[in-house]
């Protein structure tokens, strides 16, 4: 059968090989050295990335979607956890985890068109929603790119900001790392993201207390053995994937490096669309994303699968870029959602491809990708889309 360029693959080897062997010979399953040693790993890489000078605090979890709601059930910057009749601001394109930490709080997860370029939380449509309900925000780093949090803060005040940058660890903006630039960050390490443990989550924040509250929730909410204080999941991180991180945070600075040179080289002469990153950023180049245009005939949607569907046939595993979630039952059965409209969010939506990005690829690989695409854009658009 003829060869396939996977949109993802880990990239393992050796390190994590050695690493996984290491914790099946301790014998130590569960919290203890590794989680550690990945906790304090990820705080090094994170201080030498971000311009802030106090100390960062990390703790690790079980997925990003476990640390969404550890963020939003601690206490926040302007008061308790989130809960019943509270507002959380969620973008309206992303992976559905935001959306339901909130609605997991009893509180209404209130969506938010997106920016046309960067596809990120759109603060000017967020001021149309901002109430005294409102309690937290959650912009995310959408596929990597910076949301404009600072933007944000200026529109919200006190009101706390959960960043998620599930997909975005290592990409900063003006010298300030993603997964800092709220109250507190969140990291995924699913086989998607360019760190991966196979699942696995971590919370940053600079403020200590709330980093406390965090190692107190996600074991079952003791403080120290055997003394619970609140009612909490068993989120913790096993060392099998901590020793994972580990390896793989070591190697990040190549990962990435790699990263952008394939994007860059799949991306030259392909005039389309791409996600666009705000000025003054690094990106993690964690997926390359564009949307299509209106096609003359049919709807973009119809386009998007016909693209994908030719791309994999030629050995091309390209995919949708993102779901819609006012489109989703649990999010439109509020009025706040179901009676507005999110027109740039139907447009990434319908319209979003994600094409093949993993280091392990060659050269070769990103010049098929690119080959194939344009083969195939062109008939799909009814234009021509190289230059
Ligand atoms: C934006 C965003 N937030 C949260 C998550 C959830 O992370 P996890 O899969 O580790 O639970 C994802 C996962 O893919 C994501 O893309």
């Amino acid at each position: 059968m003829e060869r396939v360029i996977h949109l993802t693959r880990p990239s393992f080897g050796e390190a994590e090989a050695a690493a996984v062997a290491r914790v099946l010979a301790s014998g130590m399953l569960i919290q203890g050295a590794e989680v550690l040693a990945f906790e304090e790993a990820v705080g090094r890489y994170l201080q030498a990335l971000d311009a802030g000078a106090s100390p960062v605090h990390c703790v690790a979890v079980s997925t990003g979607t476990t640390a969404l709601e550890l963020a939003l059930g601690t206490r926040g910057r302007d008061g308790p956890a989130v809960g019943l009749g509270d507002e959380v601001l969620v973008p309206a394109v992303t992976w559905p985890s935001p959306g339901h930490a909130a609605l997991l709080r009893g509180a209404t997860a209130v969506l938010v068109d997106v920016s046309p370029d960067t596809w990120c939380m759109d603060p000017r449509r967020a001021a149309e929603v901002l109430t005294p309900r409102t309690r937290a925000l959650i912009p995310i780093d959408q596929f990597g790119v910076p949301a404009d949090v600072a933007a944000l803060r200026a529109l919200a005040g006190d009101v706390d900001l959960v960043e998620d940058s599930a997909c975005a660890l290592g990409s900063r903006v003006k010298g300030r790392a993603c997964g800092l630039l709220g109250d507190v960050g969140v990291y995924s390490f699913h086989p998607r993201k360019v760190v991966t443990t196979g699942e696995g989550g971590m919370l940053v924040t600079r403020d200590r207390a709330r980093a406390e509250a965090f190692r107190m929730l996600r074991n079952h909410g003791q403080v120290s053995p055997g003394v619970f204080l609140e009612a909490g999941p068993n989120a913790r991180l096993s060392e099998l994937h901590a020793a994972l991180g580990v390896a793989q945070l070591a190697k990040l600075p190549a990962l990435l490096a790699r990263r952008a040179q394939l994007a860059a080289r799949v991306k030259e002469g392909l005039a389309l669309a791409w996600q666009a990153a705000p000025e003054g950023a690094e990106v993690n180049h964690q997926t390359l994303g564009f949307v299509l245009p209106q096609p003359p005939a049919g709807t973009r949607r119809e386009a998007r699968d016909a693209l994908v569907a030719a791309l994999r046939a030629d050995g091309v595993e390209a995919g949708i870029l993102s779901y819609g979630l006012h489109r989703l039952p649990q999010f439109a059965r509020y009025a706040v959602n179901a009676t507005r409209r999110f027109p740039v969010a139907d447009v990434v939506v319908d319209g979003g491809l994600a094409l093949p990005l993993h280091p392990g690829m060659s050269d070769a690989d990103a010049d098929a990708v690119a080959s194939a695409v344009r083969r195939h854009a062109g008939w799909a658009l009814g234009r021509r889309v190289w230059q």
